[in-house]
């Protein structure tokens, strides 16, 4: 039986990725967070890409994709991230790299090179895969399409939290700052913005537990 291809969009620190996660175990379907890759490519390019006047030398890194593996490795419950074969899981949460990565994702040949790749994973059906363009252009015929909002008090305190967690030392003025900043970039730029797909559901969970949020949308897929 064909298991179902899902679709997240929505603004950031709205439980996109977590969310996806739990859903994805409960239906034994493949999670794939797509901002992680957004951000590895952030991280290759913070290190290796750095010109002179302390900027990313976007050239030089676009040159440099084929230098760049990216995959994801289930290690006990967590989904971690590996860029040619390093666990860089943590380091792609820095305050660092999510300043830097609205740059990235806007440029078109970052969006071209992960275009396929994303797509091929969920080719033979059973993935849920969450990120800004997923109904809109990497899976527009998914056969369910969710976009996730929450105001921007409630996105700042889950964001606050999930680093503290980490251990990531930060502030929630920053964190707020991030937030408004990158969902700014992302709706505003030209390739493949952030926009909810005119099948999607929107779900604002501002007042919603993350069960409250998933039971809601199992509540739309049941039955397939
Ligand atoms: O979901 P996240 O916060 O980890 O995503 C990091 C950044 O990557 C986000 O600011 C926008 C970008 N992104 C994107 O442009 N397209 C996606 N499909 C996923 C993320």
């Amino acid at each position: 039986m064909r298991k179902p291809v899902i679709a997240i969009d929505g603004y950031s620190s709205t439980g996109k990725s977590s969310i996806s996660k739990i859903i994805a175990h409960q239906l034994g379907i493949v999670h794939l967070d797509t901002g992680a890759l957004y951000r590895g490519i952030t991280y290759f390019a913070i290190k290796n890409c750095i010109s002179e006047n302390g900027q990313i030398n976007l050239e030089n890194l676009f040159q440099r994709f084929h230098e760049i593996t990216l995959q994801f490795k289930q290690v006990e419950d967590e989904l971690t991230v590996l860029l040619n074969g390093t666990d860089i899981s943590k380091e792609i949460r820095t305050n660092e790299v999510s300043q830097q990565v609205s740059l990235i994702a806007r440029q078109k040949e970052v969006r071209d090179f992960l275009l396929e790749k994303q797509r091929k994973i969920a080719a033979d059906g059973g993935v849920i895969m969450d990120g800004r363009d997923i109904g809109t252009i990497i899976l527009p015929n998914a056969d369910y399409k969710f976009f996730l909002t929450a105001s921007i008090d409630e996105r700042t305190k889950r964001r606050f939290l999930e680093l503290q967690k980490l251990g990531i030392e930060t502030d929630e003025e920053t964190v707020r700052k991030n937030l408004i900043e990158r969902d700014k970039i992302d709706s505003e730029r030209e390739v493949a913005p952030l926009k909810k797909a005119n099948d999607a559901i929107v779900i604002d969970n501002t007042n919603l537990t993350k069960k409250e949020t998933i039971d809601l949308i199992l509540s739309h897929i049941a039955g397939f």
